[in-house]
């Protein structure tokens, strides 16, 4: 069922998932001016409630349109924040053609889908197999290294650069980094590119940029 509001002129940012991570972020795209389609298992009426809670002004849609607003202006950018132990459930062509932001992480025993775990057990990053998934979308893994307790307060459009809470990202593709690189400034964060997919490790959890107040030097640090 086709329930994507009407085209708008602001861009548009898709959102799956509408729990604390994918509501964080869309109050705070939606902050920044940017128009934010989400979604869930639930249908777009049983998310209206959540939503006026939770992020009021973004617009609930049905999974399969997820991406059809976005874009509007070139390939359009859809945020994946749905749990991974769930990723079984999200057919990976709702996202075809979109910069597919991978925000999820790996949580405690969460049993992730078999073509997850096989990515895993070669010591890949949790991206590269979302990647191999998601082969539709340029992946780029960004936002979850933040905590949505901290994104609101984190990212501040009025700040200067210089000042602003650094947030690393890792991309295989140049032009899919610069899509989500801008994102993030307008969410205002600095974006610090670490590199391609293969090293993300350093933003999951155990790494040394997960759910840490960092400084653009802080993540430079780490690079090779
Ligand atoms: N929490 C954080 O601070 C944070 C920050 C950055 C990244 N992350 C990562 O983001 C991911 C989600 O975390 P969360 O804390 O937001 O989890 P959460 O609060 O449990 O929310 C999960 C959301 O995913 C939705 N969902 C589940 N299966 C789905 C499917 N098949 N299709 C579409 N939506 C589906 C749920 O739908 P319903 O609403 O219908 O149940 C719910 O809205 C995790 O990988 C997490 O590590 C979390």
């Amino acid at each position: 069922m086709n329930s994507a509001p009407e085209q708008s002129a602001a861009p548009v940012v898709g959102i799956l998932g509408a729990g604390r991570a994918g509501t964080a972020f869309a109050r705070t795209l939606l902050r920044a001016g940017i128009e934010v389609d989400i979604c869930s298992t639930r249908s777009p009426k049983a998310l209206r409630h959540h939503l006026k809670i939770y992020a009021p002004g973004a617009h609930p849609v049905e999974q399969d349109v997820i991406a059809q607003r976005t874009r509007h202006s070139g390939p359009g950018i859809v945020v994946l924040a749905v749990p991974q132990e769930e990723l079984d459930e999200v057919d990976p062509d709702v996202a075809a053609g979109t910069v597919l932001i991978d925000a999820t992480n790996t949580w405690h025993d969460e049993i992730l889908p078999g073509w997850l775990q096989a990515a895993v057990d070669e010591q890949m990053p949790t991206s590269q197999g979302i990647a191999g998934r998601f082969r539709r979308s340029s992946v780029v893994k960004a936002l979850n290294h933040i905590s949505h307790h901290e994104l609101e307060d984190a990212a501040d459009p009025d700040l200067p650069m210089s000042q602003r809470r650094a947030a690393a990202l890792a991309a295989d593709s140049d032009e899919a980094r610069a899509r989500a690189m801008a994102l993030l400034v307008r969410m205002g964060l600095d974006p610090v590119s670490i590199g391609p997919l293969a090293a993300s490790s350093l933003m999951e959890p155990g790494g040394p940029l997960f759910n840490r107040p960092l400084r653009r030097p802080d993540i430079l640090r780490h690079m090779p």
